[in-house]
């Protein structure tokens, strides 16, 4: 999570939530790092920590210093420990017999409702009454504990299961029978001056994923009338739990969401939801999300995340591992326009939310670039940046600005202006909050806007209210991270998307909408886009699955999604799979999907072997002793991922390429069932199927088969896709194959 403190530019702020841009320097000197043991079952969390503390005290001076140096022993799902080190002291504590690994704590940044309507699941679902013993913990920014979506009308005790806390910490009043835990997570311990040292959510972005996930209907719901409807979360019967991670100031620390792992793992949550992204890590032994998510699935529960907020440049896709599900975010089916009128009576549509209307007919229009306070801010000006505009010159204006920096809408309202008029070729697929008269427009309509006000001495314009219109849907946004995957070749990402563009749900009292100095606009309802919003959604239909299906894997109800989604359009969307994955997600298919591909630990580390992961940094994912890859890879290393998409990346734009992926599915759903493959090539490739039908006459029945692909040559960083569905009776279940060719043919690929 990226925040300003400095009030000065202060971007939309946020983790997964799209426009934010600031960035924290952390103190190089005060390094963290987390040093990885060997798991000991049976070893209880006194005599680990007394272990931690031995370890460390082998670089340390004294225990004093070790003790004071430690700042968490982690025992419960990791037998690891998180410490103040110096680069040489983490350097010795690697070399170390007993110590699997040493990474550094990194920081990363936190990337209706109609919603749940648009994908299918409508408030009158079929429920199970089994929704109301699922726990979704989410790592986030903290709760709101009084807001109207975690009251607990209605609901029984906690489940038996629940081994999780909650306490009355600071301005938090405390949890009930639908927000179950609460917890915060804080390296340090030390107040953040922008935050409060509790499980309370002073951004909004926590409380507003979690409403989105499992909070309870809402009528009346809106910002200001806009998106007006019944706000509910996608299990409205299912229990919350907060982990909060995530600080106004740092952002979220690595050892932080470690020992969130390492608490929800043991409190019971069923499904995790992380709407955090942050460096695209390629190695998984190295990536606090993908070691943390390995150990819950182990356990059972499935974590669901964020693609990442950085596309639509190719390979920016974070939070990769094969054992996670990744989200992308599309759009669903409104927009929010402001309507802009110039002078000379021409109609603009501008975006983003403006919920002010209109005191006069008109207002004088400026651009920004000729009321520069001085010649000097002539450039500054033009992009309305602080102290660059002349204030007499602006007062009364509508200012017309090209975008470098947020906060625009607040210079110009802080100098007398009316309102802004922001030029920007980016954000312009999801409707940005303003805090006084404002809307985007792209640079062509901005050309137009330049031109009129040559044309006249006296130009004119006004921006009406933000209205809400239909829009084609589903999309795929442009800001959402995209494939092929940086961290292996052999398994496309995101799995699927979810819809994260303008999301209505719960926000915070504690902070304005935009939270720019001099906002005096609060809702208890607030629209947000983002991979952010898109994760939680797909986190409450793995949970909507799971109470259909208690004893599900983590790996058959990603299956039970993925193969469930429905089909995106690439002729609308010419990033295809690696925008969208399988599909849009559709929660009402996902509890029948008819067949599953099924997954176990084994089957990961057979994969992490095959993509020339050693066996120690495997271990550390494991937590077990050191693997030997050499033992258990079998023939077909990578065909041992009983992955429910396809991907193949060619060695060479200028090779043809084929290949054969090996996949078992499992038979959950009716007795006595037959399916046929059809299949969907895309020019230049050959698909085949074999065997091209599967019987099935028994409940949990295996059926292998095997798909052969044959790529022609494919001009460099092009992408193409097809897709085998196994058709039945009553189910459809379709993957996604995509072939690839590399970016550059330099790049050298083990294959
Ligand atoms: C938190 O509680 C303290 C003590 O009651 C109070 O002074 C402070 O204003 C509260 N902070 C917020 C953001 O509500
Ligand atoms: C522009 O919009 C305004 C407000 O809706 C309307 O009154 C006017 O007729 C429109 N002008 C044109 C040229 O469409
Ligand atoms: C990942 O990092 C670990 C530890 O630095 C290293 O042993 C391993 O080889 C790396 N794996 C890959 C695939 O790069
Ligand atoms: C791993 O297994 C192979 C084959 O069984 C054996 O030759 C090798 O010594 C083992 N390596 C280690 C480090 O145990
Ligand atoms: C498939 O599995 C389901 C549930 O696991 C079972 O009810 C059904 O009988 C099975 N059908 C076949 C054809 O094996
Ligand atoms: C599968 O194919 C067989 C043979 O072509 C056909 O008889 C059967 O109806 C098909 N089943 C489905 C569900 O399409």
């Amino acid at each position: 999570m990226l925040i300003s403190i400095s009030s000065r530019v202060l971007v939309c702020v946020l983790l997964f939530v799209v426009g934010c841009v600031d960035a924290v320097e952390i103190d190089e000197e005060k390094k963290h790092f987390i040093v990885f043991l060997e798991m000991k079952p049976g070893l209880n969390e006194f005599d680990a920590v007394e272990t931690h503390l031995n370890v460390l005290m082998s670089v340390k001076e004294s225990y004093v210093e070790a003790e004071e140096s430690m700042v968490y022993s982690y025992t419960k799902s990791f037998n690891a420990f998180a410490a103040k080190l110096t680069e040489e002291e983490a350097l010795a504590l690697s070399k170390r017999e007993d110590v699997h690994h040493v990474i550094p704590n990194r920081y990363r940044k936190l990337q209706t409702t109609r919603s749940w309507d648009f994908i299918g699941l409508s408030s009158h679902a079929k429920r199970n009454s089994k929704e109301t013993d699922i726990i979704v913990g989410l790592f986030d920014t903290g709760i709101t504990p009084t807001a109207d979506s975690f009251k607990d009308d209605g609901f029984g005790p906690p489940p038996t299961k629940w081994k999780g806390t909650c306490h009355h910490f600071a301005n938090f009043t405390g949890c009930n029978k639908k927000l179950i835990g609460a917890r915060y997570f804080k390296l340090d311990g030390n107040t953040d001056p922008a935050d409060i040292l509790s499980p309370i959510d002073v951004d909004g972005h926590g409380t507003h994923t979690s409403s989105t996930a499992t909070g309870n209907a809402v009528a009346g719901a809106s910002l200001s009338g806009l998106a007006k409807g019944t706000a509910r979360g996608g299990v409205p019967s299912a229990r919350v739990a907060m982990y909060k991670v995530c600080w106004a100031s740092t952002g979220c620390a690595d050892m932080d969401i470690l020992a969130a792992f390492d608490a929800a793992i043991h409190d019971g949550v069923d499904v995790i939801s992380i709407s955090i992204g942050g460096g695209a890590f390629g190695n998984y032994s190295d990536d606090s999300i993908s070691i943390g998510a390995f150990h819950a699935m182990k356990k059972g529960i499935i974590t669901v995340t964020s693609a990442g907020n950085d596309g639509p440049t190719p390979g920016s896709v974070v939070n990769h591992a094969p054992w996670i599900v990744t989200v992308g975010a599309s759009a669903i089916d409104r927009k929010f326009i402001s309507l802009l009128e110039l002078g000379n009576g021409k109609n603009i549509s501008g975006v983003g939310i403006n919920i002010f209307n209109p005191k006069k007919k008109m207002y004088p229009l400026v651009y920004g670039g000729d009321v520069a306070r001085g010649a000097g801010n002539r450039e500054s000006a033009s992009h309305c940046e602080e102290d660059s505009l002349d204030p007499s010159k602006v007062k009364g204006s509508l200012v017309f600005c090209e975008l470098i920096t947020w906060g625009v809408d607040s210079v110009v309202s802080a100098l007398g202006a009316n309102g802004a008029i922001i030029q920007s070729n980016e954000y312009l697929d999801n409707a940005n909050i303003f805090m006084a008269p404002a809307t985007m427009v792209s640079s062509s309509v901005g050309a137009v806007i330049h031109s009129y006000i040559k044309s006249t001495r006296t130009p004119t314009a006004v921006i009406y209210k933000t209205r809400q219109l239909k829009a084609a849907a589903p999309m795929a946004a442009s800001f959402s991270s995209r494939g092929p995957n940086p961290g292996t070749t052999r398994i496309l990402k995101p799995d699927i998307a979810a819809p994260g563009v303008d999301i209505l749900a719960g926000y915070t009292p504690l902070k304005s909408l935009t939270g720019q100095e001099g906002d005096t606009q609060f809702s208890k309802f607030t629209l947000m886009s983002g991979t952010s919003m898109a994760c939680p959604h797909v986190a409450a239909a793995a949970a909507y699955v799971k109470s259909f299906h208690p004893l599900w894997s983590p790996g058959a109800i990603r299956s039970a999604l993925i193969t469930t989604a429905s089909q995106i359009s690439r002729r609308l969307n010419p990033d295809g799979e690696f925008a969208y994955g399988a599909g849009n997600l559709n929660p009402s298919r996902a509890i029948n999907p008819g067949l599953i591909y099924d997954l176990n630990e084994m089957s990961y580390i057979q994969f992490l072997c095959s993509e020339g992961y050693t066996g120690f940094s495997i271990s550390v994912l494991t937590g077990t002793k050191s693997i030997n890859c050499s033992t258990l890879i079998p023939g077909h290393g990578h065909d041992s991922l009983n992955y429910p998409t396809f991907q193949l990346r060619l060695k060479s734009p200028r090779r043809a390429m084929s290949t054969v992926f090996r996949r078992r599915v499992t038979n959950v759903s009716h007795p006595v069932s037959v399916y046929n493959a059809t299949i969907k090539a895309p020019p230049g490739v050959e698909i085949t199927v074999t065997p091209s039908t599967l019987s099935f006459s028994r409940l949990q029945q295996k059926r292998s088969f095997k798909v052969a692909v044959k790529a022609s040559p494919l001009a460099s960083g092009k992408m193409v896709s097809g897709s085998v569905a196994w058709i039945g009776a009553r189910h459809a279940v379709r993957s996604p194959i995509v072939v690839y060719s590399p970016e550059d043919e330099e790049v050298f690929v083990r294959e």
